[in-house]
Formats: structure tokens, sequence, C-alpha cells
């Protein structure tokens, strides 16, 4: 059965009618229209879907809307805007990292609340911050020199 749920997303509310189970991924996508989190295994294992849930990088996909009533959800695009990027989405450009650029989103939120809790991690703990997440183009190495970027533009 449905209810109706109401969501901050980057700092607007939205309005959903859907079951409670229904993967906050889903609402993001297919109710409002939100592209940046992507679906990628569905199951927790590959990070394409990450958001932020209060401040948190989450993997959307197995997020039920239950979980996340009152929260404040922020998606890529709530992390910056063309004219006043985020550091990191500065620094994916600079650094030319993205190919295919499906997985970009996950890299991007988790290095995010990463650099958020952590302004200048080590490489060791950049890449144990980001361990987990996939890249099938094989971008890990641009990667790490993004987030190195951008933990010096702080
Ligand atoms: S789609 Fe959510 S972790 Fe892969
Ligand atoms: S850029 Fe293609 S999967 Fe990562």
């Amino acid at each position: 059965m449905t209810q109706k749920f109401t969501l901050n997303v980057n700092g607007k509310t939205h309005s959903v009618d859907a079951d409670p189970d229904m993967p906050l991924l889903y609402a993001l996508r297919d109710e409002l229209g939100m592209s940046n989190p992507h679906f990628g295994c569905g199951l927790a294992q590959c990070g394409a879907c990450t958001v932020h849930v209060n401040g948190q990088a989450t993997r959307s996909c197995v997020t039920p809307l239950s979980a996340v009533k009152g929260a404040k959800v922020t998606t890529l695009a709530g992390l910056g805007t063309p004219e006043h990027p985020h550091p990191l989405q500065a620094a994916y450009v600079e650094e030319q990292v993205p190919q295919c650029g499906y997985c970009i989103n996950g890299w991007i939120m988790t290095a995010a609340a990463l650099l958020k809790e952590n302004p200048h991690p080590t490489d060791e703990q950049i890449r144990k911050g980001l361990s987990g997440l996939k890249c099938r183009c094989g971008t890990h190495m641009a990667i790490i020199r993004a987030v190195k970027r951008a933990a010096s533009m702080a």
C-alpha cells in the first residue's frame, strides 16, 4: 500500500506517493526525475546510486523510503552548479576523469563525504574511503588525482 512521503532533496521539498519499501533511488529517478544517481547493481555493491542522507554517503538502491523520513537528501546536482562547482566537480573536469561517466556520481558523492570528514586525506585514506566503488572504464588513477586536487583547493 502506498503512503505519502515528504522528501527534502537538494534543499527543496517534494511529495511522493509510494510503497514504504520503494528504494530511494527509484523515487529520485522515476518519481522526481533526478538522473544523477544511477542504477548499477541494485545490491549495494557498485556505488553508482550514492547520494548523501544527512551528509552520509548512502547507497540509495538499498535504502527504503521509510528510512529517509525527515532526512536531508543531497544528490550530485545539489553539490554545486556549473557556475559554482564543488571542488570535486571542478577537479574531475580538470583531470578529465570520466570516460563513459556511468560510475562518476558514486565516486564524487563518496569522495565529497570523505573530504568533509577529512579535508586532507592521505593516498591510503582516499583508497580506503573509496574502496567498494566500481569503474569498468578503469579511471581509478585519474580519480585519485582528482580527489587530491580537490583536497588541495580546500
Ligand atoms: S546501484 Fe546501488 S550500489 Fe550499485
Ligand atoms: S567512467 Fe565508465 S564506468 Fe567509470
